[in-house]
């Protein structure tokens, strides 16, 4: 009997589909991290004892079971796993997507709405570069608050005290807004794409809905981690 195989045409878009769900599941692993981390940071209006027992407790989540910090580092491996597996999917993608279009990318699309006269989609660029800010941004916040190997406005153990120290400085707390508002961006079109791979944008309304909840979701986020760096530039809080 002849074994039946997919053409290769089938083959490509069965792939598509499979990088899209690789995309869209690490995002969501990401999303359910960052509600977590800006609800935690929020701690940070309860004081300096609260805030810093608060991350210490975390190291010793299911603790004797794991050894101290145990649960911390796995939690680590799989946000590395979803980073690295979005940023796969997001290269391969997209170099399928140039391919596709015979390398013309997105001069396709001819406009007159600027200098190129090449319309870009809003989305795209702001997936595209938000990634790679918020990439490197990702790089640079470990270095300052996991690892403490940078330390603006002074040396401290104290976490609470490293935020103080940190976003007393303007340009600190600047590169933080931009951040932020990066991910709060990139958030609200991942959100709004991973519905629509999922399949879950089936008609107007629950579009609608999609669109609002991705939105209110973005601003939450993006809102909630403002509040301490903020509070701390403008108003002094903590020192
Ligand atoms: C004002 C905004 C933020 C503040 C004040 C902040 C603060 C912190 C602090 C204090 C830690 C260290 C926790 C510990 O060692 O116990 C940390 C870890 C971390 N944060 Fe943030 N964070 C902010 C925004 C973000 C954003 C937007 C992202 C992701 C896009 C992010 C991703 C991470 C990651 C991946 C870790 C490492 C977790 C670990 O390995 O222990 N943070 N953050």
């Amino acid at each position: 009997m002849a074994i039946k195989t997919l053409s290769p045409r089938a083959q490509a878009s069965r792939s598509t589909v499979a990088l899209k769900a690789l995309m869209a599941v690490s995002g969501l692993i990401m999303v359910t991290y960052l509600l977590i981390h800006m609800y935690g940071n929020l701690k940070f209006f309860q004081g300096q004892e609260r805030f810093d027992s608060y991350l210490e407790g975390l190291r010793n989540i299911l603790y004797p079971y794991l050894p101290h910090g145990g649960a911390l580092w796995i939690l680590r491996v799989v946000l590395l796993g979803a980073v690295i597996a979005h940023a796969y999917s997001a290269v391969a993608l997209w170099r399928r997507a140039r391919t596709a279009s015979a390398r013309q990318g997105a001069k396709r699309y001819h406009s007159n709405q600027n200098r190129r006269g090449v319309q870009r989609s809003y989305a795209s660029f702001t997936l595209r570069w938000g990634g790679i800010i918020i990439l490197a941004f990702i790089v640079f916040h470990i270095l300052h608050f996991t690892a403490g190997v940078l330390h603006p406005g002074g040396d401290t153990d104290s976490k609470y005290q490293a935020m103080v120290n940190s976003f007393s400085i303007w340009y600190v707390t600047l590169a933080y807004v931009v951040a932020i508002l990066a991910v709060g961006f990139h958030l609200r079109h991942g959100l709004w794409s991973a519905f629509a791979t999922l399949g879950a944008n089936t008609s107007t309304k629950r579009r609608r809905n999609l669109n609002i909840f991705a939105t209110v979701l973005a601003v939450v986020i993006a809102g909630g981690f403002l509040v301490p760096p903020l509070s701390i530039a403008i108003f002094g809080y903590g020192s």
